[in-house]
Formats: structure tokens, sequence, C-alpha cells
């Protein structure tokens, strides 16, 4: 990674701690979803569009957020949404999206990805903004918000002029790294002994 990765507010791989999750469960894990050496060469092609369309597919998501009340309150106090916090977050969700399809799924990913799950949680959602708003994120939205991660990226996948069986390619390996960070990020819900 690039030193400049490193100057989004609040993405710091330094004080991520080490996930409860090891390498050789996330090798389990992967296997799981089926995800192969051509998934991680189709995430790499996809995350060239993908990250060209960054703003645009912030854009959809947060439309997606900005336009369902129940999921705007988790960045909100008293009814009214932060834009500070709304648009702090967008960069490192931006940030995310390249690390999901550029970098090794390596300890320093894997405990980026419990770091994401811990600011979901009550253990350090709002921390890093030091904003005031909903203490968690709650689970069954965490889950749920795989089918919307996944659906809307197909058009922009497909806005390359790649063939129908590229693009197919490429959606696939975006939903099992999503089924993956969505997994690994969860870790702080689950009963310990239960993960
Ligand atoms: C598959 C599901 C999801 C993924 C992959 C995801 C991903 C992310 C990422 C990458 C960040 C930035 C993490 C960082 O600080 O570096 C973030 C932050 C955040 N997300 Fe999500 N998210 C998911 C679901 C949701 C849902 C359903 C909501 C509800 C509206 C939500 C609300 C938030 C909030 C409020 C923050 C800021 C947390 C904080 O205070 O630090 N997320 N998310």
């Amino acid at each position: 990674m690039g030193s400049t990765d490193m100057d989004i507010k609040g993405y710091d791989y330094g004080k991520a701690g080490t996930s409860p999750v090891t390498l050789h469960d996330l090798e389990l894990l992967k296997a799981t979803v089926l995800f192969t050496p051509a998934d991680e060469e189709n995430l790499r092609k996809g995350g060239e569009i993908l990250i060209e369309k960054a703003d645009a597919i912030m854009d959809i998501w947060y439309e997606m957020i900005g336009s369902h009340p129940h999921l705007l309150h988790y960045f909100s106090r008293n009814n009214m949404a932060n834009l500070e916090y709304l648009t702090a977050v967008r960069m490192r969700f931006i940030q995310w999206v390249k690390d999901v399809c550029l970098r090794p799924f390596d300890q320093t990913w894997l405990n980026y990805q419990y770091e994401i799950g811990l600011r979901h949680h009550k253990l350090k959602k709002n921390k890093t903004d030091e904003v005031e708003a909903p203490p968690i994120v709650h689970y069954r939205y965490i889950t749920a918000f795989i089918y919307p991660i996944t659906v809307t990226v197909k058009p922009l996948l497909a806005s390359k002029g790649h063939a129908p069986e590229e693009v197919e390619a490429m959606h696939q390996a975006w939903f099992k790294a999503v089924v993956l960070t969505a997994v690994l990020m969860t870790y702080p819900y689950i009963r310990a002994g239960e993960f």
C-alpha cells in the first residue's frame, strides 16, 4: 500500500488490533464461498472499474442509505443526519473498496476487516469521528446490506464494454469478497465460541 492510503482520516492499519480470525480460518472461509485464484484475478480486473467509478458507487449506496430512514438513523442524532460523519465514512468506504479489490487478503487486511466490524459495533462505533450517533449498527442490517452492495455494482462493471461472461465473473468475485468481509465484520456481534 502506498503511504497516501494512510492519509484518509481514521483509516489506519496500525490502529487495528489482531483479528481473532486466523489466516487459516480465512482460507477455510474462502473455500466455503468457493473463492478461487480466478476470483482473485477477476477482483483485480473489476477493481479497476470500481475504483474509477468509486464516486458513482458511493452515490448509489448513499442514496440507498439516505432514502431509508431506518439506515440513515445510524448516521444521525435527534433525526438529523450528520453530514460530516457521512462524508468522513464515505472516504474510508472508498478505500475499503480499493483494499477488497487490490490488496492481498493477508494479516493486515484481515485485521482491518475486524476493525471495520468493531466500528459498527458498540465497541468502537462513533469513536473515529468523535460523533454522537446511535451506538451500534444492528447486526441484521450488516448481513442484509450484502445484497445492495452486490447488486448495485453490476451495471458499473458492465459499463466498460466487457463481454457478459466477463462481467458476470467480475461480479461473482465481488459478491464473494463482500460476503467474506461481512462475515469477518460480524465477529464482535457473535457470542464467544459461536463464531
Ligand atoms: C456488508 C455490509 C457493510 C459493509 C461491507 C460496510 C462497510 C463499511 C466501511 C468500509 C466503513 C468504514 C470503516 C472505517 O472506519 O474504515 C463503514 C463505516 C460505517 N458503516 Fe458500514 N458497512 C456495511 C453495512 C452497514 C450498514 C447496514 C449500515 C447502516 C446504515 C452501516 C453504517 C455504517 C456507519 C454508521 C459507519 C461509521 C462507523 C463509525 O462510527 O466508525 N454500515 N462501513
